[in-house]
């Protein structure tokens, strides 16, 4: 069994860093903000508000979450190009800070990195969803740097981007994963931390590829 957290603020490249991983090493690649980004897009969709724990609660009672092909799916709709807005970051974050959430997000994200072997990525895999991980990385750039990264990823998708708001949003963003009472971001004590901020994406593949199979025995 072969299960590889990686854990990290937005921006750093984890996304994908991890997709690519997991297919050098053959493994399944579960995005667990994808999970987050999906309710909170129901949310906003259903006028529900992340701060209303009972009105949460309902919606998730009536709510299915699913990675087909790797896409994710909310109710049986693939709502892969809808949910990497800067709203949908901000409602996922809103949202994710409730427990009943975490639960949902938790039991889907176990019950997946029971069947297969995953490269799991998200905020607390190496400290709450996986903490038995056989290899936990914690990935982080300057604020600056990640800020960066968002804007010319929304540019080259063809979306709008503001730099300055997108900084602004980053930071509040990290505050409130980081300050948040469940299950908040940081680094676990057995996790090898990465600055990724100086790194090119292929050097920085190749340091999670070799952390992997130095750890593990694994080649690529
Ligand atoms: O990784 P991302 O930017 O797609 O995540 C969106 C939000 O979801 C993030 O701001 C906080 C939340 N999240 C979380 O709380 N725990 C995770 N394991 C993954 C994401």
């Amino acid at each position: 069994m072969l299960r590889v957290a990686i854990d990290g603020p937005g921006g750093t490249g984890k996304s994908t860093i991890a997709k690519a991983v997991a297919e050098r090493f053959g493994l399944e690649y579960i995005d667990t903000g994808a999970m987050y980004r999906a309710l909170g897009l129901k949310a906003l969709r259903n006028g529900v508000d992340a701060a209303d724990e009972e009105a949460v609660r309902g919606m998730l009672a009536e709510t299915s979450i699913d990675f087909v092909g790797g896409q994710t799916h909310l109710d049986g709709e693939d709502v892969s190009g809808l949910i990497r807005t800067n709203e949908i970051s901000m409602a996922a974050s809103n949202i994710s800070k409730l427990a009943i959430v975490r639960a949902k997000v938790d039991e889907v994200s176990r019950h997946l990195a029971s069947t297969k072997d995953v490269v799991m990525e998200g905020r607390d895999i190496g400290t709450t969803v996986i903490p038995d991980a056989e290899v936990k990385i914690f990935m982080t750039a300057s604020p600056e740097i990640r800020a960066k990264r968002r804007y010319d990823q929304l540019l080259a998708a063809g979306k709008e981007a503001d730099y300055e708001k997108i900084f602004k949003e980053t930071q509040q963003r990290d505050y409130q994963d980081s300050h948040r009472e469940v299950s908040p971001l940081r680094q676990a004590e057995d996790a090898v931390l990465l600055d990724t901020s100086d790194m090119t994406l292929e050097e920085n593949i190749d340091a999670v590829a070799d952390l992997i199979s130095s750890i593990t025995g694994r080649s690529a």
